[in-house]
């Protein structure tokens, strides 16, 4: 074990010593982005304003972005594998989206009454997504989720609800360990992700207090891990079994077909939250579901809910929202996009296999995360196994060199397609991949 531990810590010396060398090469190049850093230390906790967008030693600024391309305030080009978190599904200023917002920017855009776009939108959702009989809007995918719950606890009258281990469902929703401190107070049951017998034990010594179990149909945060659709059925039956509400956080999954993963899978929960790339790029959610559990916020019925928010049907979302459904968003270009997001991760995985390294790519359709780790993976304890210094050194290592090459991606791995991405940026990240394979060779068998 003592051996074991010493040869780790020889290991992440040489890994160490890459990561310093790449790290100086990135901070000598970004001379500009590291002065508007500084700079914002002055106003802001570590300089940012959305955590995940911080990285050390500071996070280039990007100066705009065009199609699959962004540049940073140092003149850098990126091909644009992030996706802006899966919310830039149409790319950077797409015409369509750009006609949309300026139409509706012509007559007002806080107009305090309903609008022209909000029930074309709903509409449109509801005709998509098999779970969606009634659905509202809100603002982001925290407050979808927040909404979703509250939802599913004045229907039931319970007050419980189970997530599972390394699930993100928004700021006040992570539950990575240690991460839970300013977590929203809910009584939360804590299961482990794709372990049937572990949830369904739980589930069931719980059942009389839950009123919700809330999942993601794929865990994103977590490196694009997708839960088994035998684990999503079970869950849907014991829920069904419990009178349970079952919640599918489809903010991210959403993509990868025009009504949801939940679609793809053939599995209807009763409540679905949405959000991301909903508002063309703007800030959108919604939340829908059964008509029964929806209807409680018909404002017409005595003891209504409540459904609060002054920007819950802002002009410019819906509009960009809606224009990116109806001609971008199609079902025909979703599902080619979700093909050609496997094809990547397929491409990806052949090439580690060819090198013969522990490397591999995660995920479903557009949504992907990279892992310089051998072996089956299917929920964060399996990539907690990974000596998590030698997982950090690794990953910041890929993500160097990939920024080197003019990919952006998050730290952590972490990519979604965008619709305006070419064959020729395949090739080339491929290539990227390749070669971070060779070069970094014994890093990684280490
Ligand atoms: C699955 C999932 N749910 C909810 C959220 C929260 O969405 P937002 O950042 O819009 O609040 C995210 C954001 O990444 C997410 O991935």
């Amino acid at each position: 074990m003592a051996t074991a531990r010493m040869a780790v810590r020889a290991a992440n010396l040489g890994l160490e010593e890459a990561v310093a060398d790449a790290e100086a090469r990135y901070v000598a190049a970004r001379p500009k982005s590291r002065a508007i850093f500084e700079q914002n230390l002055e106003a802001m906790p570590g300089g940012n304003t959305r955590t995940v967008l911080f990285f050390r030693p500071f996070p280039m600024v990007i100066a705009r972005g065009h199609g699959a391309r962004l540049v940073d305030v140092d003149g850098h080009e990126y091909v644009d594998w992030l996706g802006e978190y899966s919310a830039g599904l149409y790319g950077h200023s797409h015409p369509v989206i750009l006609a949309a917002i300026r139409e509706a920017l012509e007559d007002g855009i806080a107009l305090g009454g309903p609008n022209r776009f909000e029930g074309p939108l709903a509409a449109e959702l509801c005709r998509r997504f098999p779970s969606l009989e009634l659905v509202r809007f809100c603002n982001s995918g925290t407050e979808a989720n927040l909404f979703a719950i509250a939802a599913a606890r004045a229907f039931t009258g319970r007050p419980a609800v189970m997530v599972f281990e390394h699930g993100y469902h928004g700021g006040v929703f992570y539950f990575i360990p240690g991460a839970d401190r300013i977590n929203a107070p809910f009584p939360w049951v804590l299961a482990p992700y794709n372990d049937l017998d572990g949830t369904l034990a739980l589930l069931e010594a719980h059942a009389h207090e839950l009123a919700a179990v809330l999942v993601e149909p794929m865990q994103g945060s977590a490196g694009a891990l997708p839960a088994e659709p035998g684990f999503l059925r079970a869950l849907r039956e014991a829920c069904s079994r419990y009178g349970i509400c079952l919640i599918f956080d489809e903010v991210m999954t959403s993509r990868t077909s025009a009504g949801g993963l939940q679609a793809r899978l053939g599995i209807t929960p009763d409540l679905t939250s949405l959000g991301k790339y909903l508002g063309g790029g703007l800030t959108l959610s919604a939340f829908g579901g059964k008509a029964a559990i929806m209807a409680q916020f018909d404002p017409r019925r005595p003891q209504a809910i409540p459904h609060a928010g002054t920007f819950n049907n802002n002009v410019l979302a819906m509009a960009a929202g809606l224009a990116g459904l109806r001609k971008l968003a199609t079902a025909e270009a979703l599902e080619a996009h979700f093909r050609r997001g496997e094809q990547l991760k397929e491409k990806i995985n052949a090439l580690a296999a060819r090198h013969g390294l522990p490397f591999q790519c995660t995920g479903c359709g557009s949504i992907l995360g990279l892992h310089c780790q051998g072996g089956t993976l299917r929920s964060g304890r399996d990539l907690a196994a990974q000596d998590p210094l030698r997982r950090e050194l690794l990953q910041r290592l890929l993500h160097y060199d990939l920024l080197e090459r003019g990919h952006y991606l998050a730290r952590r791995g972490y990519l979604t397609l965008s619709l305006p991405l070419t064959e020729a940026d395949e090739r080339s990240f491929l290539s990227a991949i390749d070669e971070f394979l060779s070069v970094r060779r014994n890093l990684l068998l280490a």
